[in-house]
């Protein structure tokens, strides 16, 4: 076996889509992530597809999903040619809200990167996971691939000048609980909803960025604080803004219910929504098992994690 390459999955505490507009966003790596690993092969490139699970030969069928990630990736990297196969695996929902996009492209730029002993730096992954993302959905923020590439708790904000990316530090990491709806979803198609919905009502979005703006910067006091019930009150704020936004689901919103009833600090949609997953916010080993338990009862997948972990 040779060498094998790491993309970290995320969760959005704050600013899903509000992102895509300039104004900051909160995201942290989970310890959930894509691995990718170089394998010799006799005849040409390979990999596998982790949504289907199907062999795909790169070069055989250029309109496969995998065969442009690894062609922006190979045209970056000056890799084409060989015989190998790179073995993914990934124990993140592939459903959408996680960033299994960014991780995947980060996960084969490392992969390549060390087997071939390229000396690409992590701007430079972060750079290629971006592309990687155009081709997922037209306007991404950058968000999901500086998450990827860098770990830890970010503050994100996307730039004409560039990203400014910040690490927010905090006195202990906090327990958390990523939510599956079992919906997939598509973030482009959520995007694209959002851009065409602001086009409608300029001006209730402009209110709503406004009001969103003070929340992110509240929040990340709170953060800094560890003033935990603070941070969900802000959650759930942002939820609201989400719901007017019109990108939550009958699913998300069953899930929040479940989640606050059973004493979450805060919980929302985490990702681009219509589906994907909810985070819910629960300071303590003993609140996160009863909150994710309690999602299990009401049939939904459930991910422990803790936010703060610095990558
Ligand atoms: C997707 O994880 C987050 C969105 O804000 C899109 C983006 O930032 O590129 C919905």
């Amino acid at each position: 076996m040779g060498a094998a390459g790491v993309g970290w999955g995320k969760a959005i505490l704050f600013g899903e889509h509000f992102v895509v507009y300039g104004l900051p966003g909160i995201a942290a790596s989970i310890e959930l992530n894509t691995t990718c690993t170089f394998e010799k092969n006799k005849s040409g490139i390979a990999s596998n597809d982790l949504v289907t699970g199907e062999v795909i030969r790169y070069g055989d069928d250029k309109g496969k999903r995998l065969n442009q990630v690894l062609e922006i990736i190979f045209n970056e990297t000056g890799i084409r040619e060989g015989n190998f196969r790179l073995a993914m695996s990934t124990n993140m929902s592939v459903k959408g809200g996680m960033g299994s996009s960014a991780a995947l492209a980060v996960s084969i730029t490392r992969c390549l990167d060390r087997e071939f002993g390229l000396g690409i730096s992590d701007e430079k992954v972060n750079d290629i996971a971006f592309k990687v993302e155009k081709l997922f959905h037209s306007n991404p923020s950058g968000i999901d691939n500086t998450v990827s590439t860098f770990g830890g708790l970010l503050w994100f904000v996307k730039g004409g000048m560039g990203n400014k990316m910040e690490r927010i530090g905090v006195k202990r990491p906090v327990e958390a609980v990523l939510i599956d709806s079992g919906i997939i979803r598509d973030t482009g198609e959520a995007v694209d909803f959002v851009k065409g919905q602001r086009e409608k009502e300029p001006e209730k979005f402009s209110g709503m960025f406004e009001e969103y703006n003070g929340i992110a910067l509240d929040a990340r006091k709170a953060i800094e604080e560890g003033d935990w019930k603070g941070v969900g009150v802000l959650m759930n704020r942002n939820q609201e803004l989400l719901r007017e936004m019109e990108v939550s689901s009958k699913e998300i919103e069953e899930i929040i219910t479940a989640c606050l009833n059973a004493g979450a600090f805060g919980a929302k949609l985490t990702g681009a929504g219509l589906g994907g997953n909810a985070i819910a916010l629960t300071p303590g080993r003993n609140l996160q098992e009863k909150v994710a338990k309690e999602c299990k009862k009401a049939g939904f997948e459930t991910y422990k994690i803790l936010i703060g972990v610095q990558g």
